[in-house]
């Protein structure tokens, strides 16, 4: 917050920021999707839906995992939420009761931590390094674990790291947190950011889990506020319950354009983002490596890399801090993502054009040769 209120205060006075901290997607929504929201406006499409979502859009959430995976998920299953927050806000609550814990991954997302405080429950950050590809596995999880445990939270691919889940350490992980009798929560929020690799959902392995997704980033939408969760048939009914109670219903017109969000045609416009994103990585990657910083692994979605900085500085806030002041260009540091070495990294949202990416880069570039 530090680093986007000195940005925003940077570019008030005149100068030209580049926005590397920024995690969402830099163009706008598609077309066709607008088009949908404006339809829905038109014909008073503005009352609640079932806190559990439209169930057209319920159906048609279903019939996509058909088309990219050839699941046949029921709809039923499909709950419909503002945001992936809005996702995670209700896992976490359905799941842990003041006092219980939850294993997350240091470096993750740090509003899953922050939720689980806010209900009272805890959070065990457990290191995770290049060798696990920035992901929990087996052996950590079943290290870590103890009464108290009732969940286990990941996200492929991740944010801050960009790194995916390989499927086989999914399968382990899934095991070991059935024999603990918890419950694994996965979250695709970057599916189909997916580059170089095929794309998988967690829901191809098993029915157990909870799948959290969202309108925002493949699909750009983030300001639509919609999301959704595949939960276990067991669960259906409390879901529906707390959703009733915390926001009601999930936005109405949003999920009237989500339908168009969802079909074939308006896809074919979301891939070619896609694509630009896997350029901007293509080129990103390399020039920071050629610059000093060391990624570890290879990130292969969303729009992050995470950098190890440490041969500039050991203290990567203030180091971000005089970036942004020296050279105008804002990136995040690792502490906003946990404690774990957090000092000697940070990350590069490539949510810039080409143009305005290779031109950061000259700029960090110089800062480092002051
Ligand atoms: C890993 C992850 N999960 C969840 C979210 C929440 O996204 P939203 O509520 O916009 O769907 C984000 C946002 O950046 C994220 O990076």
């Amino acid at each position: 917050m530090d680093i986007l209120a000195q940005a925003k205060k940077l570019s008030q006075q005149g100068r030209t920021i580049y926005h590397m901290e920024v995690g969402e997607p830099d163009f706008p929504t598609a077309e066709s999707i607008v088009n949908a929201g404006i339809d829905a406006l038109k014909q008073s499409r503005t009352h609640y839906t079932p806190a559990l979502g439209l169930p057209e859009l319920r159906n048609t959430v279903a019939e996509y995992y058909d088309r990219k995976f050839s699941l046949n998920i029921n709809p039923d299953r499909i709950i419909i939420t503002p945001g992936a927050s809005g996702a995670i806000q209700l896992v976490i609550a359905c799941l842990l009761d003041a006092g219980e814990n939850i294993l997350l991954a240091d470096p993750g997302y740090p509003c899953n931590r922050n939720i689980a405080q806010v209900l009272a429950a805890e959070t065990i950050a457990i290191p995770v390094d290049a060798e696990s590809y920035y992901q929990l596995n087996a052996e950590v999880v079943a290290k870590n674990w103890n009464d108290k445990t009732r969940a286990v939270m990941v996200a492929t691919p991740s944010n801050p790291t960009g790194t995916l889940l390989p499927a086989e350490q999914l399968i382990e992980l899934a095991q070991v947190v059935a024999r603990n009798k918890g419950r694994l929560i996965v979250d695709e929020i970057y599916q189909g950011l997916v580059y170089d690799v095929e794309d998988y959902t967690a829901l191809e392995f098993s029915d157990e889990c909870f799948v959290i997704n969202s309108f925002s980033k493949y699909f750009g939408m983030t300001g639509w506020r919609l999301g959704w969760m595949v939960v276990p048939e067991a669960y259906i009914d409390v879901i529906d319950r707390i959703a009733q109670n915390i926001y009601l219903a999930p936005p109405t017109v949003s999920q009237y354009a989500a339908l168009t969000a969802l079909t074939a045609e308006t896809q074919i416009e979301l891939d070619r983002r896609r694509d630009e994103f896997k350029r901007r990585r293509d080129f990103l990657l390399p020039a920071l490596e050629s610059l000093g910083f060391s990624i570890a692994v290879k990130p292969q979605g969303a729009f992050y890399i995470y950098a190890n900085c440490e041969r500039f500085t050991d203290d990567s806030f203030s180091w971000v801090k005089e970036l942004l002041n020296a050279q105008g260009v804002a990136l995040t540091p690792g502490i906003d993502f946990g404690q774990y070495l957090a000092n000697k990294h940070c990350r590069f949202a490539y949510t810039q054009s080409l143009e305005q990416l290779e031109q950061a880069v000259e700029r960090i570039d110089a800062f480092i040769r002051r």
